[in-house]
């Protein structure tokens, strides 16, 4: 009984985990539900764009690396100051490390910086877009502690990273660095080999940037890919070039 006892307080101590108040039995897609006072489980911001970028000299070689996970109102726009300044958080690096170290290790690795440091980055992207995911507000967390939020944004978007494998999918249709394709070939691909729908993006010289893959977002963190809901013409023929890092 007191051995029980005692290794529940262990774990109950020993946790991290950042946790969703309640369970939502949501099945249809935020920007459906628009009005809705739940916004724990109904997001107002509901039109997900999660964007993974081709930095030749970052990350592995055989893999992309993350941008961002940006929740759009359902019209298309979005603020270019987040949605809650009051969570404009700084030192983000920092906070990860401290409170989950393996994140911080996986933020690292999959999520760094084009250029500049990875932690202002971080803490870009949480409070120009993490900040505008509703469901993760801290009335939505149970037991909340200041930053459960961040760790929590930063978690759904590095496991959005595990679930897609972008480089496989256009690999799987024999798109590899090292030659120019075209932009509607390597969406296809991306559709064929995972079910994508997804924006490629360009730069000015027509080189590969970044792909930008859109989901509607039922209930808390279910993202189910969705048609764009714009359709830019350029970056038609792209050129992918390869990674200068050799890393695997
Ligand atoms: C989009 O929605 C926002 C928030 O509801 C609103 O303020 C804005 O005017 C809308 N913009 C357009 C172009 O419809
Ligand atoms: C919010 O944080 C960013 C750093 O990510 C900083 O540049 C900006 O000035 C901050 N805004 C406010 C209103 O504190
Ligand atoms: C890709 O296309 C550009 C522009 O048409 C061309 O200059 C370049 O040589 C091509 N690269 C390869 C690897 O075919």
């Amino acid at each position: 009984m007191f051995a029980k006892s005692a290794i529940l307080l262990f774990l109950a101590g020993a946790s991290v985990a950042q946790q969703f108040a309640k369970k939502c039995e949501i099945t249809s897609p935020s920007c459906s539900l628009q009005g809705s006072t739940d916004t724990c489980c109904v997001a107002k911001d509901g039109w997900i764009v999660y964007a993974e970028t081709w930095i030749p000299n970052k990350g592995p070689s055989n893999k992309f690396t993350i941008h961002g996970l940006w929740p759009d109102r359902c019209n298309g726009t979005w603020s270019d100051d987040g949605c809650d300044l009051s969570r404009n958080y700084t030192n983000t690096g920092d906070i990860v490390l401290a409170r989950d170290p393996r994140l911080h290790r996986v933020m690292d690795r999959i999520w760094p910086s084009g250029s500049g440091s990875n932690s202002d980055f971080w803490d870009h992207e949480w409070n120009k877009h993490g900040t505008c995911l509703t469901t993760i507000d801290p009335p939505c967390l149970a037991d909340y502690k200041k930053y459960d939020d961040l760790l929590m944004y930063f978690k759904i978007t590095t496991a959005v990273n595990t679930k897609y494998d972008f480089y496989k999918s256009l690999a799987d249709s024999g798109i590899v660095p090292g030659a120019n394709y075209t932009r509607s070939s390597m969406e296809a691909a991306l559709f064929k080999n995972a079910g994508l729908r997804t924006l490629v993006r360009c730069d000015k010289t027509g080189t590969f940037t970044e792909i930008w893959a859109y989901f509607d977002i039922l209930g808390q963190d279910t993202f189910v890919p969705r048609v764009p809901d714009y359709n830019p013409t350029d970056c038609q023929n792209v050129y992918y070039p390869p990674k200068t890092v050799k890393k695997c």
